[in-house]
């Protein structure tokens, strides 16, 4: 049996029942690159302090980097009886160095390197999500600008509503997207503090030169409470949080993504790359990545709440609800890291099906605001235009009429204010470059739009 890094007071082995429920390794081990950083770190400030010599640290360090690499090639796996991942480097660490290993843990704790490591963790994940996030940014960006005229409906309630550039609705993600590296950025940010010294919960009484550990280790300052920092983690929630509006982001799209590449719509053909067959419906061709991006937002809002609720109530400082805080973690980031690849893939291969969308504009009198707003600018009250085009509406859509058959008497019919400028607005180009306001759909606007994007993600 493994010694554990608390044998001293016992007499008892631990129950097995507890060491199999206990254990954090299966799922901790991926921090071990972390941990070892923050053992190199500490042996050098254990060195600066007087507690080791040069030597014994250079040992140390020897040794750490060997089990990394053991751990790396796979020669050490989840055996050995290990109650965690901080437990497991140290006992491999006293395999190589037996004399020196039980020096390195002076002046911590598994409370404040548990933090030490996720932060360390962190920081990397969080830089990878924001490049799968910009890559999902570019293929909307580029889907955008390859189809740089096309119209399509806008919905409101999914009832047809006015007619948008498909690059305005695809930009629409690009920002919310920017939101979520920008959410990500900030809770980053937030915990660039060490918490290393904080030990179990009242610091330490070593000479620790925490600025020098900091500066090791790319913190841009000391955490100043060590209680709040064994027991916080505000960092993780804010984690979790932003990756699950994040998932609720991409379920979006997903969804506009199924309805879009329906036979109803048809407005999009997704490439079969990114699509799977029936067992028992020799036709179809499902959308089943953006399904399943869709599906597992239930599991980034759960990952959340799990956290949420393991935190409520809990007496400060260290306790081992604690734990509980990394599968959920570590689900959301891979769930997030796995489907914004997807979703870009998906994305990137699309293709637009400009008939459809064609036929589709035709259908629901999507030009009724344009007319409203032109009488609006003809001294017609708002109230009274949405009155007249409200009763236009019925009769174009009682009688199927195409914007083409349509003329300036059908109109004078409903309003004698119509003037001849209105025949224009029944075609949908014309309704978008009427658009006016800063970040409508205005064509000039979303090609200035597309540009920056461009700009801005490197394309
Ligand atoms: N595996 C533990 C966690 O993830 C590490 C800290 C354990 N500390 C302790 N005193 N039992 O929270």
């Amino acid at each position: 049996m493994t010694k554990k890094l608390w044998g001293g007071r016992f007499k008892k082995p631990t129950d097995g029942l507890l060491e199999s429920f206990g254990t954090s390794l299966p799922f901790d081990r991926r921090l071990y690159r972390a941990d070892i950083r923050a053992g190199i770190a500490h042996a050098r400030v254990l060195r600066e302090g007087g507690y080791l010599t040069a030597r014994e640290r250079d040992r140390i360090i020897a040794a750490l980097k060997a089990v990394e690499a053991e751990i790396t090639e796979g020669r050490v796996g989840l055996e050995g009886g290990y109650e965690d991942i901080h437990s497991l480097v140290l006992g491999r660490l006293a395999e190589k160095e037996p004399e020196l290993a039980g020096k390195l843990h002076a002046g911590r704790s598994r409370n404040d390197l548990v933090v030490l490591d996720t932060r360390l963790y962190l920081r990397e994940e969080l830089e990878e999500i924001s490049s799968g996030i910009r890559a999902l940014q570019s293929a909307l960006v580029g889907k955008g600008s390859e189809y740089p005229d096309l119209v399509i409906p806008g919905y409101t309630h999914l009832q047809p509503a006015q007619p948008v550039l498909a690059g305005h609705h695809l930009l629409a993600f690009v920002e919310m997207l920017q939101r979520d590296r920008g959410r990500l950025a900030d809770a980053a940010r937030r915990m660039d503090l060490l918490p290393a010294g904080s030990a179990a919960l009242a610091g330490s009484g070593l000479k620790l030169d925490q600025k020098l550990m900091a500066e090791l280790l790319g913190f841009k300052g000391v955490a100043p409470n060590s209680v709040d920092t064994v027991s916080d983690r505000d960092f993780v929630l804010e984690v979790l949080a932003a990756l699950a509006i994040c998932g609720t982001h991409l379920s979006r799209l997903a969804s506009e993504l199924v309805l879009w590449s329906t036979a109803e719509f048809g407005f999009i053909e997704l490439d079969e790359s990114f699509c799977t067959g029936s067992s028992f419906l020799p036709q179809k061709k499902n959308p089943d990545p953006a399904e399943l991006v869709r599906g597992k937002t239930g599991r980034l809002g759960g990952n959340l709440q799990a956290v949420l609720t393991a935190l409520h109530g809990l007496p400060l400082a260290y306790n081992r609800d604690l734990q509980e805080d990394k599968e959920p973690l570590f689900d959301s980031i891979d769930t997030v890291k796995s489907s914004l690849a997807v979703m870009a893939g998906v994305v990137a291969t699309l293709k637009f099906n400009p008939p459809a969308v064609e036929r589709a504009l035709r259908r629901g009198f999507l030009a009724a605001p344009d007319l409203a707003e032109h009488l609006v600018g003809r001294g017609v009250a708002f109230r009274q235009a949405h009155r007249a085009v409200g009763e236009l509406a019925v009769w174009v859509i009682e009688e199927e009429k195409e914007p083409a058959g349509i003329t300036l008497e059908d109109l004078r019919k409903f309003s004698p204010d119509f003037g001849p400028e209105a025949l224009e607005l029944l075609d949908p180009a014309a309704s978008v470059r009427a658009k006016k306001t800063i970040g409508s759909t205005n064509p000039g606007m979303v090609k200035r739009n597309l540009a920056k994007w461009r700009k801005k993600l490197e394309l």
